[in-house]
């Protein structure tokens, strides 16, 4: 990524960077083919394997508004959604990710997205009729680390229920926001991703150069998704957006008072990385589901690039809580084109819940403080094997 050189100091603690060409061992070739132009992120579809369970946590829940469903499949949208779904529910034996779906801004981005997947040799497949309900032709692959991505054009419009404020709930989703992905090597997901037209808007990294994370965009928000260091192929997160921090207080009160406290994994709190206030849920699948509110517009083309210390301990947590182990250890699984589990490779380059609550036990790891910097109280905080 940027030479730590090219970097300035902001008076925030974090740094920031023109976009650069990055640098990785073992990079995507860059296909003659010019990419497709990916809108948004648009839809995700999970396997889930309790179809009624999971349609009461996303509905009389969270409340997304239900499009259409049958007895194997339900598919959800958020308030502001136009298009058929955000999120399909299909009933299934493995809890997984069958599809990370993208929008294009035309249907001649769907020839695009054939051709640039096909030179980097994946596999392709294209669906006319659409592989799901309300969606039209659809064009499927395994791209270069192993994720099953879905690029469409045309969908089936549907009633924007903004207005519909007699069914509005204090949580309302409003909005789908990003998905978060894990994948070994980060580096070479980026440099993949930017040849397929997306721009970095932040990154934790450290003073080696080992790239942890990476958000990366399409619309002018800090991201469609963001590519997580871990084993993987695997799903981190999908995330919703609310409109302000209230509602996602809301949706801890109510889990609360439905005594489903167990579905909150992390949060609420504000990020570092992308300014966001959020909050994570895990669904009765585990599938894990973040609630986020109030990053920032990104949109110009020289919008600075943030670089975040793997070791400044507000990156993942602006207020400097710690980040639960589970949170960095777990995902779901993902599917192949049909339907079988896509093998896991390990990372081996460092990981991020090693190095910050890892094996020298210290949760705030700036290099030029120790753990005696720390109140007494603070000190061990989440080391694995030490939290209650
Ligand atoms: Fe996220």
């Amino acid at each position: 990524m940027t030479k730590m050189k090219d970097r300035t100091l902001t008076s925030s603690g974090f740094w920031v960077s023109q976009e650069a060409p990055i640098e990785c061992e073992n990079p995507t070739p860059t296909p003659q083919a010019p990419a497709p132009d990916i809108l948004r992120c648009a839809y995700m579809e999970l396997i889930v394997t309790d179809l009624a369970a999971s349609r009461e946590f996303y509905v009389d829940v969270l409340g997304l508004y239900v499009t259409e469903e049958d007895d194997e499949t339900i598919y959800l949208r958020s308030t502001e959604e136009f298009i058929h779904h955000n999120l399909i529910l299909r009933k299934g034996d493995l809890a997984a990710v069958r599809v990370f779906s993208y929008r294009v801004r035309a249907p001649e981005d769907l020839d695009k997205a054939v051709a640039f997947f096909t030179e980097l040799g994946c596999e392709v497949r294209r669906e006319e009729g659409g592989f799901v309900k309300g969606i039209g032709d659809s064009v499927r692959v395994i791209d270069p680390l192993g994720f099953p991505y879905e690029f469409f054009y045309q969908s089936d419009h549907v009633e924007r229920m903004s207005w519909r404020y007699d069914l509005h709930i204090p949580g309302e989703l409003v909005r789908l926001d990003h998905f978060n992905q894990i994948t070994p090597d980060v580096p070479r997901a980026v440099k993949y991703m930017q040849d397929l037209g997306f721009r970095v808007t932040e990154d934790i990294q450290d003073e080696e150069g080992t790239v942890y994370a990476a958000w990366m965009r399409r619309k002018p928000t800090v991201h469609d998704t963001a590519m997580t260091g871990g084993d993987g192929p695997r799903m981190h997160h999908v995330c919703f957006a609310t409109h302000e921090k209230h509602n996602i207080l809301a949706i801890c009160d109510k889990l609360g008072a439905l005594r489903r406290s167990d579905s909150i994994e992390r949060g609420p709190g504000r990020h570092g990385v992308s300014n966001a206030f959020y909050l994570y849920l895990r669904d009765p699948d585990g599938h894990r589901v973040e609630i986020y509110t109030q990053d920032y517009y990104t949109g110009d083309p020289d919008n600075p690039v943030v670089t975040w210390d793997v070791h400044d301990n507000q990156r993942r947590d602006w207020w400097g809580n710690p980040v639960v182990p589970s949170w960095y250890t777990d995902g779901s699984i993902v599917l192949d084109l049909d339907g079988n589990p896509q093998q896991v490779i390990a990372r081996t380059d460092n990981s991020e819940m090693a190095v910050t609550i890892g094996a020298d036990g210290f949760s705030y790891t700036r290099p030029t403080e120790g753990e005696a910097s720390m109140p007494e109280y603070k000190q061990g905080e989440y080391k694995l094997g030490h939290q209650l």
